[in-house]
């Protein structure tokens, strides 16, 4: 039995289009990520911080395909406004836990979009002056991106559609597929 076994989801299933991304296609790239960051980070005690919720699964799997030491913390942010969110304001809904002056901070997303959302928190984490500051994401909108943002870990390269599963959601559902699909459009409709 595979991950992408689409029986296994006989409720969600039929709202999927295209498998984008297998299971195993995933577990690979995160593998190659892991290794990539345990080298370029050797000695330096990392700290790995995820935007919740939709990161979930990928720091999950990314953390234990990395094989220094490291530390994981969490932010949580919610938008004030659909007009603020468009300027990429959120309000921190719950911080940091450790403090990152002086620490090396990998931040890692699930996806990165227009970059808006991520460049606020970018810079607000800036302020608390870590030893480096870099981005690590499993998917990359690029071709949308409003922003300029430095991506060091890339996964892969996404489309310009909407995708769910592996941590990703509509309406807060999908994310415990284990691939990454397209949403039949209808579903846009009256989800
Ligand atoms: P942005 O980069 O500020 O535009 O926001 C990116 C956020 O939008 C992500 O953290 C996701 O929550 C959400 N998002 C963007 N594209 C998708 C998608 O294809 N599926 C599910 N969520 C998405
Ligand atoms: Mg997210």
């Amino acid at each position: 039995m595979t991950g992408d076994d689409r029986s296994r989801f006989p409720e969600m299933s039929p709202d999927l289009g295209q498998t984008l991304f297998s299971a195993e296609q995933i577990q690979q790239r995160v593998n190659e990520m892991g290794a990539a960051i345990s080298a370029d980070y050797a000695g330096l005690n990392p700290v790995l911080v995820g935007v919740l919720k939709g990161v979930m699964p990928f720091l999950a799997d990314l953390m234990r395909a990395i094989t220094i030491p490291l530390e994981i913390d969490f932010m949580a942010i919610t938008s004030y406004s659909s007009e603020t969110r468009e300027r990429g304001i959120v309000r921190i809904e719950k911080d940091l836990s450790v403090a990152i002056e002086g620490r090396h901070v990998i931040f890692v997303e699930d996806v990165i979009d227009t970059g808006l959302t991520l460049n606020y928190l970018l810079r607000a984490l800036r302020t608390r002056e870590p030893a480096t500051l870099q981005v690590c994401t499993l998917f990359d909108k690029s071709v949308h991106r409003l922003i300029d943002i430095d991506v060091t870990y890339q996964g892969f390269d996404l489309p310009d559609r909407f995708v769910v599963g592996y941590g990703l959601d509509y309406r807060e559902k999908y994310r415990n597929l284990p691939f990454v699909a397209l949403l039949k459009p209808h579903i846009f409709g009256h989800a």
